[in-house]
């Protein structure tokens, strides 16, 4: 099906499955060359993350939480994805600083002078990643999965899916940890402490808030919030053709541990032992 339009090419060490139109037609190393400025943050994860819910925290902070503008686009073209054609990169390179940019693609993928810019690393357990993926590749058209939920984890295992392997992709930006023009931040801390973490990006971006402001963005970036804001839960794709309707929103669920409710106890046992041998680096997931 069309997860077949994606490949694996290397990358300064790094494989990845990437989606093949972007190194055909040249979209790859255009974003390598893109001209990072210092106000400029990109917005990085393996698909399913949270990547949407930094992209609105990041660009509230960017735009001095101009809440107003916020809703008059949607986030597509306030936050554009590198790697996508739309808006695109044309749209990108006429931006004006600060762009606040989305990338699934993994840390040696992305443009050559990203450390003269900020990014943001958002990472989430790879058991709730992979069940919210599923219920995304069955809803996004251009994806259409049609297998069973133990169809899509087998894929997930066997480092298939797009943007995959989920833990070379972490692993690739981990690595950079100490670079002081990344930060690392977890769905699961956001779920948990949101004030806490929404600071944290504030200090980090050095636009810090006073408490008054951050209670705002947490009130806005709540997932109940979000779910209802159509500024950023992409209900227009219905009408673009991008989603089946009878499968699940973008924004489905919005939980820690959704994945007891798809995965099996005898199945847990055996994919918990596969994260451990996965799992080099000992990221501390949160399930
Ligand atoms: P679920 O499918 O588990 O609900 P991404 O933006 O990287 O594609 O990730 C989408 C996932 O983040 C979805 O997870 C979506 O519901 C969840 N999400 C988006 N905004 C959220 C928010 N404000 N709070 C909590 N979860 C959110």
């Amino acid at each position: 099906g069309a997860l077949c339009l994606y490949e694996k090419p290397e990358m300064n060490g790094a494989k990845v499955v990437v989606p093949v139109s972007i190194l055909k037609d040249g979209t790859i190393k255009r974003i390598q060359s893109l001209k990072v400025t210092k106000d400029d943050v990109i917005v990085a994860s393996f698909p399913k993350a949270g990547t949407t819910w930094v992209q609105e925290i990041v660009y509230l902070l960017q735009t001095g939480l101009d809440f107003e503008k916020a809703g008059e686009k949607v986030l597509e073209t306030r936050s554009p994805f590198l790697e996508y054609p739309y808006p695109g990169l044309d749209f990108v390179e006429k931006m004006s600083s600060p762009r606040v940019m989305k990338t699934h693609l993994p840390y040696d993928f992305l443009p050559s002078n990203c450390g003269d810019g900020k990014i943001i690393y958002v990472t989430r357990n790879p058991k709730d990643v992979v069940v919210s993926y599923y219920h995304f590749a069955k809803m996004f058209t251009p994806l259409s999965f049609a297998g069973s939920f133990e169809d899509f984890l087998e894929k997930f295992e066997k480092n298939e899916l797009p943007y995959g392997p989920f833990f070379d992709h972490i692993e690739s930006y981990v690595r950079h940890r100490e670079d002081s023009n990344l930060l690392i931040v977890t769905y699961e801390e956001l779920s948990k402490d949101p004030r806490d973490v929404i600071k944290k990006i504030a200090a980090f971006l050095e636009k810090p808030l006073d408490e008054e402001d951050v209670q705002k963005v947490v009130m806005h970036t709540s997932f109940e919030s979000m779910k209802k804001n159509s500024a950023v839960n992409y209900e227009h794709w219905d009408d673009l053709g991008f989603r089946n309707k009878n499968e699940s929103k973008f924004m489905r669920k919005g939980k820690i541990g959704d994945w007891r409710n798809f995965i099996a106890p005898d199945k847990n046992k055996a994919l918990d032992e596969w994260i451990s041998e996965q799992n080099k680096i000992k990221f501390p997931f949160v399930y």
